[in-house]
């Protein structure tokens, strides 16, 4: 193996003690606590998983969570007055509607409705706009795109000026990825289904983000040496070996990436566990906006 190994592990534990740290030192000082309310519509066994664990995040790190759930069948009318409720509540910091929520919604605009001071997603059309704008500033960055560049830059990969291609274009992923490196001023390509010469455009890349949920597309031919890799995919491939019956691998291919690229994020112990850990320190930073 040539390449550094990135451990998102390691380092969402850094970014969890840190906020740990925060949280105590704010409530030592009489202020409230910062807290994450999560709106869940409908029984999508992922989607209450995912629900669940940010909850339980949250109670590690001395944070206070509030889980709200309506039926599979709630209307639109019920999910915009719960959200509202939620704005107005001085108790909450941050609200996270999980997505995808169920298809006679209008995702958009519940995403929409959230006081932007409370986006900890930063999927309002507001944060993203911000995020889209030279020298505008988002309240908050989505946390997985944020996850992402957070690897990058403690692993001491050099974003300015580098190329960088970030593969999938999705509102939560992709799109923000590449925001976020412009931002940081790499020269940014992005590749999506209809692009042409995918390995030919890898290729020319110092830093990949690969977010397009296809199992170990990306080949280690594809990658110039000494390339960062970020696999932000999360695949289940079948394993017999497995309890479960199968294992968890990325977009990449890790076993040839690795011995090519520079940098190199595992599948799973990489961008996965740096989704929640970014998750609470918006919630704290949407907790010291409204209440400095
Ligand atoms: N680690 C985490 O915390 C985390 C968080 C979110 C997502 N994920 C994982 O990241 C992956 C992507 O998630 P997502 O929500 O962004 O997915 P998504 O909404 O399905 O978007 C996939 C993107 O990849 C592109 N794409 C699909 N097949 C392609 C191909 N063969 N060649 C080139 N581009 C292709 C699509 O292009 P078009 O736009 O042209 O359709 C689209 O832009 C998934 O594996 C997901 O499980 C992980």
């Amino acid at each position: 193996m040539t390449a550094q190994l990135i451990d998102g592990k390691l380092i969402a534990q850094q970014v969890r003690d840190e906020v740990a740290a925060m949280v105590a030192k704010r409530t030592a000082a009489g202020k409230r606590k910062p807290t994450l309310a999560t709106v869940l519509v409908g029984d999508r066994p992922d989607s209450a998983a995912y629900v669940a664990s940010k909850g339980k995040a949250c109670q590690e790190l001395g944070m206070g969570s509030i889980s709200e759930h309506l039926p599979a069948n709630a209307s639109q009318e019920e999910v915009d007055a719960l959200v509202k409720r939620l704005n107005a509540d001085k108790g909450v910091s941050g609200i996270l509607v999980q997505l995808p929520m169920p298809s006679h919604l209008d995702e958009e605009r519940v995403l929409s409705l959230i006081n932007i001071e409370k986006d900890v997603d930063g999927f309002s059309p507001l944060n993203i706009g911000r995020l889209a704008q030279k020298g505008r500033e988002p309240l908050f960055v989505p946390c997985t795109p944020f996850g992402c560049i957070y690897l990058l830059e403690k692993s001491g990969v050099k974003i300015e000026g580098a190329n960088a291609v970030v593969l999938g274009r999705s509102n939560i992923v992709g799109m923000p990825a590449a925001l976020l490196l412009i931002g940081k001023n790499a020269t940014v390509t992005v590749c999506h289904s209809r692009t042409k010469d995918l390995p030919g455009t890898v290729r020319q890349a110092d830093i990949i983000i690969a977010a397009i949920g296809r199992t170990e597309m990306v080949r280690g031919d594809w990658i110039k040496p000494g390339a960062a890799v970020i696999d932000v995919g999360i695949n289940a491939v079948p394993d017999a070996t497995k309890k479960s019956g199968q294992r968890l691998v990325g977009d990449v291919n890790f076993a040839e990436a690795k011995e090519v690229a520079g940098f190199i994020t595992p599948v799973p112990g990489g961008v996965g566990p740096m989704t929640i850990a970014m998750l609470m320190k918006n919630t704290l930073r949407a907790a010291e906006i409204q209440e400095p």
